[in-house]
């Protein structure tokens, strides 16, 4: 398990810190210097952690794996976006407490510079909550409220770079050779290009390249995402032992799920892609277990939006974890939708094969939407299992989601679209892509009600699969794209903003009214998070197994503990499904009694040559009573 206590055991995680550290650091020549000051940042953290928060540690740890319960949900949140600040936030518990809520993923909240700034993800002050959402003091009056209402938080820590407005950053335009070595800069072209040849693109339309050239230093300095987002340079032990400290500071602010964005890109070496390498894998193995003595009661959420297979790599190696507690399942949410986009549901089954693999005592973050963008980056190997060609498929999801294909109901957009690979990403909010939009502007009843269904028949997908399921705010009451940002140039390049929503508390408190959409949204996905919570077979103990393959338009897993079986079925297609009682025959016999907790009906298992009906984008939570 992970989060056991390692205080008792200081000499052994001190020996593992050692021998992590020398792995990356012992040829530097500030190796001893730097690996002495880690030793204090961990002891002085873990001295200064609080009564309560030693407390808390103390009960996760007694109940081993307490962020894998069925009775954590969470939502992700722009605080001012939602709520104008932190105080208003506050006075929000309520509504997200009414939702089911009770992990809140604040998006960045530290220090970034006015206008661009990639909406936080470029610090420049690690230390200081942006004044537009507040004070510390109002961080820490947040946190209490939400620890008295048993709410735990989820923050970033943004460890791949900087704005270039941050105090390193400036000091290093100014010449200091300290802090010019905290990023990789460069006199002339030379080992720019070195790179170049082996990088790929994050943003080719609005960032192309990953190095700009910075005119008061006269040097390039590495910036891969975008040109103000400059990247910190970890092959410098200095530059670790910093964000390592930040990150137990934010750990004593009483922080539960570390968020550590893009961890893929953290390390950089000439002659490889510089994504996923071995050295980044090694990093976040040192956080974890410096994270363990000071304050190991926070879990590591990694950020990796990588490829299947390189996503497992973040869980660690051999049987327990040791590396990230949780990752995105990026895998799965981006084959929902393709799923959702074809009606049928074979890539998202050979992929299972892949992530059924995740170690015992960690999770994923699982989710339909988030602040970003969906890449379809599952391989191309499942797209060909499938029976389908990798390029006319990817082709075809972009159309269907961007609205390009006859007949698609969804109202998306690409992102980030690469001329050179025919690659592109896809932008829009859940109700939109699920077909809310456009049945509005049409005014179609019956098509409204169709989005209303798939809206929840994706939520609930991702709820029961496995994995803390993570909400975006705006989708519980059916927020539609918004396309205001286009007169904004800080973020008119940057469309993932059209799903980033200000909310309009008036329409939010139509989720009162019965016979609206917000109404219909809202108490849907109130009561599938109530189902989770009730059934404990969906806490996250690899307690997943496939039904056999019976239709290509069906989903169908079984989730399970000592007490209790759960069969989910979902129906991706537009039409009803009719499914024999086969599928359930290895752990029901004919004549047990089931519970279909969605619709509160119960049944009786008949036999194989009987069937029983899904409606489209329909769903049954079964449980053998
Ligand atoms: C992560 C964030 C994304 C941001 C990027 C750079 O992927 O989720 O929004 O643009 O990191 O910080």
């Amino acid at each position: 398990m992970n989060n056991i206590d390692l205080r008792s055991n200081e000499t052994d995680s001190l020996n593992l810190i050692k021998q992590l550290y020398d792995s990356l650091y012992a040829d530097h020549s500030n190796s001893s210097d730097c690996f002495n000051a880690l030793q204090t940042a961990v002891k002085q953290n873990s001295d200064q952690r609080s009564v309560w928060l030693r407390l808390k540690d103390h009960l996760k740890a007694k109940e081993q794996g307490w962020f894998l319960s069925n009775e954590l949900i969470g939502m992700s949140l722009y605080v001012d976006r939602f709520a104008g600040n932190i105080e208003g936030l506050v006075s929000k518990l309520d509504y997200l407490q009414e939702a089911g809520i009770n992990v809140l993923h604040l998006m960045p909240l530290f220090q970034s510079p006015p206008g661009e700034n990639d909406g936080g993800y470029a610090v420049s002050d690690f230390r200081k909550v942006d004044p537009k959402f507040g004070s510390m003091e109002d961080l820490k009056e947040l946190i209490h409220e939400m620890n008295t209402r048993g709410m735990h938080l989820m923050l970033d820590i943004v460890l791949n770079h900087t704005s270039h407005h941050h105090a390193w950053a400036e000091s290093a335009q100014e010449g200091k050779k300290k802090y010019q070595d905290y990023y990789y800069m460069y006199d002339d072209r030379t080992e720019p290009d070195q790179f170049e040849s082996m990088m790929p693109e994050i943003f080719p339309e609005n960032a192309p390249g990953n190095f700009t050239y910075n005119e008061a230093c006269k040097k390039w300095v590495m910036t891969v995402f975008h040109q103000y987002q400059w990247d910190l340079n970890f092959s410098n032990p200095g530059v670790f032992v910093e964000m390592l400290d930040t990150i137990l500071f934010y750990a004593n602010l009483g922080v539960d799920i570390l968020r550590i964005d893009a961890p893929a890109f953290i390390w950089k070496t000439k002659g490889t892609n510089c994504q996923n390498l071995p050295q980044a894998h090694t990093l976040l193995k040192l956080i974890k277990q410096c994270v363990l003595m000071a304050a190991p009661g926070m879990a590591i959420l990694g950020e990796a939006i990588v490829a299947p297979s390189e996503i497992m790599k973040y869980f660690g190696d051999g049987f327990s974890a040791n590396e990230c507690d949780f990752a995105y399942n990026a895998t799965l949410m981006a084959l929902q939708w393709d799923a959702l986009a074809t009606g049928k549901t074979r890539v998202m089954r050979h992929a299972q094969r892949e992530l059924l693999s995740k170690p015992e005592g960690t999770s994923w973050i699982s989710y339909t939407r988030c602040h970003d963008d969906i890449g379809m980056g599952f391989s191309d190997d499942h797209i060909r299992y499938a029976g389908f060609e990798p390029f006319y498929h990817r082709k075809y999801l972009q159309d269907y989601f961007s609205g390009l294909y006859a007949g698609s109901p969804a109202s998306g957009d690409l992102f980030s679209v690469n001329p050179r690979t025919n690659d592109a990403r896809i932008s829009g909010s859940l109700a939109s892509l699920c077909g809310l939009e456009k049945a509005i502007k049409t005014h179609n009843e019956n098509a409204i009600r169709v989005s209303i269904d798939k809206i929840l028949f994706m939520q609930a997908h991702s709820f029961f699969i496995g994995g803390l399921p993570m909400l975006f705010y705006g989708d519980e009451v059916g927020y539609t794209n918004d396309y205001s940002y286009l007169d904004d140039p800080a973020k008119s390049y940057d469309n993932r903003w059209m799903h980033r929503p200000v909310i309009d508390w008036n329409k939010n408190s139509l989720r009162n009214n019965p016979g609206t959409v917000e109404y219909m949204i809202f108490n849907g996905i109130k009561k599938i998070a109530s189902i989770r919570k009730k059934l404990p077979a969906f806490s996250d103990h690899k307690n997943i197994t496939w039904l056999p393959d019976e239709d290509i338009h069906l989903s169908a897993f079984l989730r399970y503990d000592a007490h209790q079986k759960i069969f989910c079925l979902f129906n991706f297609s537009s039409s009803p499904l009719y499914i024999s009682w086969y599928i359930v025959k290895v752990f029901l016999k004919v004549g047990d009694l089931v519970l279909d907790h969605w619709t509160g009906t119960e049944f009786k298992v008949g036999s194989d040559q009987e069937h029983f009906m899904i409606p489209a984008y329909g769903m049954i939570i079964g449980e053998n009573k």
